[in-house]
């Protein structure tokens, strides 16, 4: 049995008061950790509040970082400051940077190798945009990512790892992809792992859906064979529906 994992990633919103606000309403509100992972992906400016007050039950990821340790990379930040911090996991290769900042495949595998140099769990998205939904190449599409963004990991590395499907054309949009697509999807992932790395591993790996998540349909989402979990955007923000979010994992 794998164990469900919830993550809000919060994106580009929340100053410090708010962040604070949101771990004390949250802490003694959250299941054992032993039933369920919730993680709050928070920006670097509240990592280290975050982390100083998480509850028992909650863990602190980041939602980027760069691949090398140190070096003259204006404005970047290293699992290695990552790490310092008691940061636990960090999203990989999410939709929006590959798109609007240009992060490649490359990038994405030398970043998860250092992910779990530094005792970071790495969260990788994937998923495919609208039009490759249409027209049929999303398998391809999603594989390709699997195959170059996975080449530098070892099978336990790849075991430990979290990946979130997450299909461009739900993501913010309101419109979620059906219980039985994105099942289908994350199915199609855990065979794409299993020839690569057999079905001991693809039996372990978890995988989660994301795009449009919310109260009213996680449920569903988790009732399906395949999903593990969740990558909640804009549902994460408020403290009572996350905590509601991570409940409903466990139904
Ligand atoms: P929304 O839940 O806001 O659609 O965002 C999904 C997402 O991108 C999580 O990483």
């Amino acid at each position: 049995m794998r164990k469900p994992i919830i993550a809000g990633n919060w994106k580009m919103f929340k100053t410090r008061d708010e962040a604070l606000e949101f771990v004390y309403a949250v802490n003694n509100n959250l299941p054992s950790i032993d039933k369920v992972d919730s993680v709050i992906c928070a920006p670097f400016t509240v990592l280290r509040d975050l982390v100083k007050r998480q509850g028992e039950n909650l863990r602190i990821g980041a939602q980027n970082m760069h691949f090398n340790e140190n070096g003259a990379f204006t404005g970047e930040i290293s699992p290695v400051m990552l790490e310092s911090l008691g940061v636990s996991y960090v999203i990989i290769g999410h939709s929006e940077r590959r798109d609007m900042f240009n992060e490649t495949d490359e990038a994405c595998s030398k970043k998860l190798k250092a992910a779990f140099k530094h005792n970071l769990t790495p969260i990788l998205c994937v998923g495919e945009h609208l039009q490759e939904r249409e027209d049929g190449s999303w398998q391809d599409l999603i594989r390709g990512q699997i195959i170059r963004d996975l080449n530098l990991l070892s099978s336990d590395e790849v075991e430990k790892l979290v990946i979130a499907y997450e299909p461009i054309w739900a993501i913010g949009t309101g419109k979620t992809a059906t219980p039985e697509i994105a099942d289908d999807t994350c199915g199609f992932i855990r065979t794409c792992i299993k020839d690569l790395y057999g079905e001991s591993v693809a039996e372990k790996i978890r995988i989660q859906y994301g795009g449009s998540v919310k109260t009213s349909n996680i449920e569903a989402l988790m009732a399906q064979p395949n999903i593990d979990g969740a990558l909640i955007g804009g549902a994460s923000l408020k403290a009572e529906d996350f905590i509601t979010l991570v409940k409903a994992s466990l139904k």
